[in-house]
Parts: structure tokens; C-alpha cells; sequence
């Protein structure tokens, strides 16, 4: 029968096929409405907690390493904080400004601690005032830039925020490039005020492609 009735039992309020339907098809739609509201919460709620690797970082700007100096290991983070100046006198052998480097490179950086190679996690060598590779010899020099291959790439970066004493006033952020039709993160120069850095991991870019610096001293192996 076209229109037979699901029994509600024997009294006159037997429910139609029709209205069968339409009720299923109410509960399928509203089941729906909830799962996606449910998804949209779990989107908008963050998935990385503030110190845990993929959120934020918040550091007093004292974290920082000197000028040139050392970079300052955060392994929480998974990155390298490191405060460049090539116009200061210090740490030359660190770091310095190659020849197509028309501009001083200056401010701080935080460097991803993976190898743009193949993704070994290389090191500080104090000895060598570089960072290396163990897994197939790629150097970098303190601001991540390729020194020999095989890297691809200079080290990725982490987007970082200058903040002012209350920890929430943001007085500058990395600058970005555009080159080799990709953008990368810059050296952040502190303006006056800075007292914390954050360093958000949830935000990296990846190194640019640059001329090996090997290539200008006549020493790539
Ligand atoms: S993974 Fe670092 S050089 Fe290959």
C-alpha cells in the first residue's frame, strides 16, 4: 500500500510512511547541525598549550645570547635563538656578511633545529663557529644561511612577536621576504621597550634558497 502506516499501536494516531520519513530526515539534519558545530569548537579551541612545541614560547628578552655570540639552545621549543648584528665587531668569525649580502643582517631569529635536508636534527659546533649535520655534512652559519650542501635551503624559521612588560602588547613581529616566489621570516630588530619574545613554533617558513656561502670563500669540498 503507497501510504501504509507505521502502527503507533491500534488507536487513530498511526504514524504515515511520510511522516516516518520526514521525522528520520529531522534528526539526520539536526545530527549533522551538531557534528559540525562540534567540529567548528574543536577547530577554534587551540590544540597546542603556551610551552609545549607547536604553541607559543613567552621569554624575557635576558634569554637572549649576546650579539654574535653562541646561539641559545631551547629544546622544548625545538629552535635556536640567536641575536645577529653584522655591523658589531663581535663574533666575525660567527657570523658575517657575505658578498651578496648588501645589507647588514641584524635583529633575532629562532631556528628550527631540523636539517632542511632530509630532517636529521643538527648542532651547535662551537669549534667550527657553525652548525652541522651529522647525517650527510650540511653546514650552516649562526643565522641558518647554507654554508655547504647537501641542504636545499637555509634553515626554516619560527615566527617571533616583540612584546612590551605586560606581556601582551605586541611592539613588532618578524619581517617577512619574498624571494625565490616563497616568503621567509627575517631577523626581528628589537624596538625600544621589548621585555618578552614570543616565539610561536605553530608558525614557521621556510628558509630561502641561497647561494652557498662555501661558494664565495673557494672552499665547498
Ligand atoms: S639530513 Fe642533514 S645533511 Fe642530510
Amino acid at each position: 500500500m503507497a501510504n501504509a502506516a507505521v502502527s503507533a499501536g491500534d488507536s487513530g494516531n498511526a504514524v504515515t510512511r511520510r511522516e516516518f520519513l520526514f521525522y528520520i530526515w529531522g534528526a539526520s539534519i539536526a545530527l549533522f547541525a551538531a557534528e559540525s558545530a562540534g567540529l567548528l569548537v574543536w577547530f577554534l579551541i587551540p590544540k597546542f598549550r603556551e610551552g609545549e612545541f607547536g604553541g607559543a614560547f613567552t621569554l624575557p628578552v635576558g634569554a637572549l645570547p649576546d650579539i654574535n655570540a653562541e646561539p641559545a639552545n631551547f629544546a622544548e621549543g625545538r629552535f635556536w635563538l640567536v641575536n645577529l648584528d653584522t655591523d658589531n665587531a663581535s663574533g666575525q668569525d660567527r657570523m658575517y656578511q657575505a658578498n651578496d649580502e648588501t645589507t647588514a643582517i641584524k635583529g633575532v631569529a629562532a631556528i628550527y633545529k631540523v636539517c632542511t635536508h632530509l630532517g636529521c636534527i643538527y648542532s651547535w659546533i662551537p669549534v667550527n663557529n657553525r652548525f652541522e649535520c651529522p647525517c650527510h655534512g650540511s653546514k650552516y652559519r649562526l643565522d641558518g644561511r647554507r654554508i655547504e650542501s647537501p641542504a636545499p635551503r637555509t634553515l626554516d624559521r619560527f615566527k617571533i612577536e616583540a612584546l612590551s612588560d605586560d606581556k601582551i602588547t605586541v611592539l613588532a613581529e618578524s619581517p617577512t621576504i619574498e624571494m625565490n616566489n616563497a616568503e621567509h621570516y627575517e631577523p626581528l630588530p628589537l624596538p625600544e621597550g621589548t621585555a618578552f619574545l614570543r616565539i610561536d613554533t605553530g608558525a614557521k617558513k621556510q628558509g630561502p634558497e641561497m647561494e652557498l656561502l662555501c661558494d664565495f670563500t673557494g672552499s665547498c669540498p
